[in-house]
């Protein structure tokens, strides 16, 4: 690893923090470097794509890093990169490369296609949590799900991470009827792997014809894999305080895996998340269709802290007031917020 010249000064204990109506401190931001992906994955892009915008629309380079190190002194320790596709983004290696010497944990969530060709880059700067999007271990669904056939490479990627000795997580968006039956498959994973499944409830976005009916939640993921494996043998795990997934290992297994319930039971009390996305537009909830436009104010040489001080003031209890199933299944209020692809999960 090379050696890292801090830009942040200040010691942890009287850096600012940036803390809503609710108590929470926001140090955690996640920032989208494109909304383009070699992927299609159907919960997340809409079948017809989105409209490709010009690159003025997008953060260039330094104004990814101008923001970060906005964001980093008022008090965000932890930075994970997402998409689209982080790793098609023009000129990625320089951002990753920037990113690490903020005083922050840098990470990132990738679709393993390009892992290969840039594993130094994820080395050298220190990464060490990559998460993967894979939704089937059979590649013929893999690719109906992603409309792109690159399952062996994906595979291929994540076995090279885990031998490189990397936190690999592997997410796994579970839908009805789609990949629900490879629960006790994904977790069969975990018994020589060090790897952790994460296998996510299927939620709205604009474009990808949400319905609960669709997904499949917490209590039934967690029936078929304790009928499979013996309630006894499936153990949970002490978590951290803001982690989003409950975790559990299967006795004597390497691995472990974990469900991320947002819509049967919303871990929201909890949030310390800050979305940026690639154009420049900083979200307070990944359910929130408001915005508040940082790029524009960077480049018009405005003061960004007290703009993203009130977007955090004004952060809602709960899934950005679309509290209910009700609520998320109304289609006039879930599909007022973007794609997935424009977010960046
Ligand atoms: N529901 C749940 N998870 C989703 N992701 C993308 N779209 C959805 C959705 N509609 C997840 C993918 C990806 C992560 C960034 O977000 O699994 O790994
Ligand atoms: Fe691409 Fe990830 Fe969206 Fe799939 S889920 S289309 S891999 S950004």
């Amino acid at each position: 690893m090379q050696n890292k010249t801090l830009i942040h000064p200040l010691p942890t204990e009287v850096r600012p923090q940036l803390i809503d109506s609710f108590g929470r401190v926001h140090n955690y931001l996640r920032i989208s470097l494109t909304e383009r992906c070699n992927l299609r994955c159907f919960y997340c892009m809409p079948e017809e794509g989105i409209p490709l915008r010009d690159k003025a629309h997008f953060m260039n380079h330094e104004e990814v890093f101008g923001i970060a190190k906005i964001f980093n002194q008022l008090g965000v320790s932890k930075i994970r990169l997402t998409g689209g596709e982080p790793l098609i983004k023009k000129g990625a290696k320089d951002i990753i490369a920037n990113l690490a010497k903020l005083d922050t944990e840098l990470a990132i969530t990738t679709n393993g296609i390009l892992v290969d060709q840039f594993i130094d880059v994820i080395k050298d700067n220190g990464i060490k949590s990559v998460n993967i999007s894979l939704d089937s271990l059979v590649a013929q669904r893999q690719e109906m799900i992603s409309r792109r056939n690159y399952f062996d490479r994906i595979f291929k990627n994540i076995n090279l991470l885990i031998d490189e000795g990397f936190n690999v997580k592997i997410n796994v968006v579970v839908m009805n009827n789609v990949n629900d039956t490879e629960l006790v498959d994904f977790v069969e994973l975990t018994k020589d792997k060090s790897v952790q499944i994460r296998f996510i409830e299927f939620m709205p976005f604009n474009g990808n014809k949400w319905s609960w009916s669709k997904g499949v939640g917490f209590q039934k993921m967690m029936n078929a894999i304790n009928y499979h494996f013996g309630e006894e043998k499936v153990i949970p795990l002490v978590g951290n305080p803001n982690d989003t997934a409950k975790c559990f290992t299967v006795e004597n297994y390497k691995g472990s895996f974990g469900i991320i319930s947002s819509i049967s039971n919303p871990f929201c009390g909890t949030c310390n998340r800050i979305r940026l996305t690639a154009d420049g537009k900083m979200k307070n909830c990944l359910f929130s269709s408001g915005e508040t436009d940082l790029l524009t104010a960077y480049r018009n040489g405005e003061d960004l802290i007290p703009l993203i001080k009130h977007s955090i003031g004004t952060k809602k209890a709960e899934r950005a007031g679309l509290d209910t199933i009700e609520k998320l299944n109304t289609s006039s209020l879930n599909t007022k917020n973007r794609s997935m692809i424009s977010i960046g999960g």
